[in-house]
């Protein structure tokens, strides 16, 4: 595996750089991801460049050997920019145009911008896309960071109804979709439609899920616009990425990833137990289960971290880079714990077992100065070994196994389907508090890392075929391509779980006008009669033929009713409003089946249902493990890491096999 580290050499004396390489080098580093905030050195004024000081930081890196990661640096437009051309700046929802003086003030449907943005990146590709030392390239950084993918300047609105006139061709179509006789909003021409801001009721969802997919496409076409003067302008060899946060969902991820050589994302474990653990745990449990599963308190959680380098990977369905990887303690937590030594190595191990070709560490030396100087880096402050450098140091010892597995390939029998837009749908009408498309999807992915199981997570235009299961939670927004997907997926043979609220819209944010669940009746061969949000403490109980597999079902609730003769009802409503109603179903269709469950899972029940799928289909699990101890498995390698600070026993294959604690054991 790879090792690397993203470097500022602008916030150092350039004296000082030597000495940093020469430690990078020491500690087994190859790749240095440099300039990715530095646009106004490299153009102090508008259309004078100065190379210089990146001439020689990249000469100075490339003499130690280093290989560098170059980014375009259009994520912080230089002060001139955004005081000559305002026009550049965002737009927030409540209509006020953003300022410079922190990054990502720019919008990526301002004209302005994408000139300034050819300027900069042909000027980059012709003098660096040659060069020995540079490896590859990162577009941007974290596109849509603080609050930024979605823009309400005026160039956005007109490029809102240029797409939509794309879209729906006729005012007509779009009236119809939309559904603006409602509330008496039938459009007569293309100016009056509106961005769906600052506006005095609740918008209209068709009209919003609109906004998020024109949103999310301008940014892609934005990265698009940089990519293909990379790809003109650099090496053929020159590999072109771009970094993602795991946890953001407003840009379709799987868009964006499509057109790059690979993605990468940046993990903060540290970060995301404290603010994205709560939003992916049952509300009930978020506080009594995360703290009970015993991780180290300096470590993160595990589950949630998994869950994103698989998000992650599933994106492309091929291996994927690191490109921060946090490496002591950060500066936008709640308490932002000090890391303790073997944790950051704990991170890179666990990057390696869910697919990472590569580890960049964030950053090199903790800054002196501005937003971040209490972000901590490999060195500190004052230049001395922090927790981070001395854990790479460590790791030039598991070298040669790191590079033996990193080749090695991840193959999960068990999908989980994520689809940005069934997400974006549920966001606008969760209609329960509480219902989150993420958090449903979640408790599947823990009961499956509880069981030892592997898992993709991937979209259902991905090949299912190569799966045995394929779990689609809440397959909400679905046409009758969709439908016919999924139907030719379990007729090839394969297991389909469909849960709540699958099939309850159109594609168009619309509910469809055949009895639920809309196009996959066919295929799950049952109706829902009825539906249920059930608010805290209500339960509906309910009886299933599948071991500890116990109701009763709480948060959202169906009746199902079979309308085929060879529907199997597995678990049934027994007294409350849906007495004798089917709960969970399951039908054969062609050389598979498709399930259909009718209740929101909490993870326990999710994890019975999975261990009873899993054991009928007869999928391998990597081990049982105690709580505390991830199983992953790369090639013929079973990895074990435990991620508390005391000693536990997996058992893999009938051997009890020993973990000590924060540390990973290769079977
Ligand atoms: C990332 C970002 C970096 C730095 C880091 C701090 O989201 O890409 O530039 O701000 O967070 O943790
Ligand atoms: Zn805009």
């Amino acid at each position: 595996m790879k090792f690397g580290v993203c470097y500022y050499p602008e916030h150092w004396p350039a004296e000082r750089w030597a000495e940093d390489a020469r430690l990078m080098r020491q500690a087994g580093i190859t790749y240095v991801r440099i300039a990715e905030f530095a646009w106004q050195l490299m153009e102090p004024a508008e259309g004078d460049f100065d190379w210089a000081w990146l001439d020689t930081a990249i000469e100075t890196l490339a003499e130690a050997d280093l290989r560098v990661v170059l980014c375009t640096p259009t994520a912080a437009p230089p002060v001139w920019m955004a005081h000559a051309y305002p026009d550049i700046l965002p737009v927030d929802a409540e209509g006020r145009a953003l300022r410079w003086g922190t990054r990502r003030h720019y919008c990526v449907n301002s004209a302005t911008y994408r000139r300034h943005t050819e300027r900069i990146v042909t000027a980059l590709a012709e003098r660096y896309g040659q060069h020995p030392a540079v490896a590859g390239w990162q577009i941007d950084n974290e596109f849509g960071c603080h609050d930024t993918a979605r823009c309400y300047c005026d160039e956005c609105a007109a490029a809102f109804r240029r797409w939509l006139e794309a879209k729906y061709g006729t005012l007509d179509a779009l009236n119809a979709a939309w559904g603006t006789v409602f509330w008496s909003q039938i459009y007569a021409t293309w100016e009056q439609v509106m961005l769906p801001n600052l506006l005095v009721a609740i918008p209209n969802p068709a009209q919003v899920l609109d906004y998020y997919r024109f949103a999310s496409d301008s940014n892609v076409a934005y990265q698009q616009a940089q990519l293909d003067l990379l790809r003109e302008g650099v090496a053929a060899e020159h590999f072109i990425t771009t970094n993602v946060m795991g946890d953001f969902d407003e840009l379709d991820y799987h868009a964006l990833a499509h057109p790059l050589d690979f993605i990468a994302w940046d993990s903060y474990p540290t970060g995301y137990a404290e603010h994205v653990a709560p939003q992916l745990y049952p509300p009930e449990e978020a506080l009594k289960e995360s703290v009970p599963e015993d991780f180290a308190y300096d470590v993160g959680d595990p589950y949630v971290t998994g869950f994103y380098h698989d998000v992650i990977r599933g994106l492309k369905q091929q291996p994927f880079w690191v490109m921060e990887q946090q490496a002591g303690h950060i500066n936008w937590g709640k308490y932002n714990p000090g890391v303790r030594p073997g944790t950051p190595r704990l991170w890179a191990w666990h990057a390696l077992a869910c697919g990472a070709d590569a580890v960049l560490f964030f950053r090199w030396r903790a800054c002196r100065f501005a937003q971040e100087l209490y972000h901590s880096g490999l060195l500190r402050h004052d230049g001395t070994f922090d927790v981070g450098y001395s854990d790479l140091l460590a790791m030039r010892a598991d070298a040669a196994l790191l590079d033996e597995l990193a080749s090695a390939p991840i193959e999960a029998d068990v999908a989980l389907v994520l689809d940005y837009e069934d997400l974006w749908a549920m966001q606008l009408q969760p209609h329960r508090e509480g219902f989150d498309y993420r958090r449903h999807l979640f408790a599947f992915y823990r009961a499956a890392q509880r069981l030892g199981v592997s898992v993709d997570v991937v979209s259902d235009t991905a090949d299912l075929s190569r799966y045995r299961l394929v779990l689609t939670p809440t397959a909400f927004l679905a046409d009758v391509a969709r439908a016919e997907r999924l139907t030719a997926y379990v007729e090839g043979g394969g297991t389909l779980l469909l849960g709540v609220r699958s099939g309850f819209k159109t594609p168009e944010n619309a509910v469809p006008a055949e009895p639920l669940p809309g196009p996959f009746r066919e295929l799950t061969g049952v109706t829902v009669t009825a539906w249920h949000a059930l608010p805290p403490g209500v339960r509906y109980p309910l009886r299933a033929a599948i071991p500890a597999l116990e109701g009763p079902a709480t948060l959202w609730a169906e009746a199902l009713s079979p309308h085929h003769e060879e529907v199997e009802v597995l678990a049934r409503y027994v007294g409350g409003p849906f007495h004798a109603s089917a709960a969970l179903t399951s039908r054969v269709v062609g050389a598979g089946r498709a399930l259909t469950l009718g209740w929101h899972p909490t993870r326990l029940q999710a994890q019975a249902l999975l261990a009873h799928l899993i054991g009928e289909l007869d999928i391998a699990r990597l081990a049982d493990l105690p709580r505390g101890v991830i199983a992953r498995r790369r090639g013929e390698a079973t990895l074990l890491l435990n991620f508390t600070d005391t000693a536990l026993t997996a058992t893999v294959q009938g051997a009890l096999v020993p973990v000590p604690p924060r540390d990973v054991v290769v079977v």
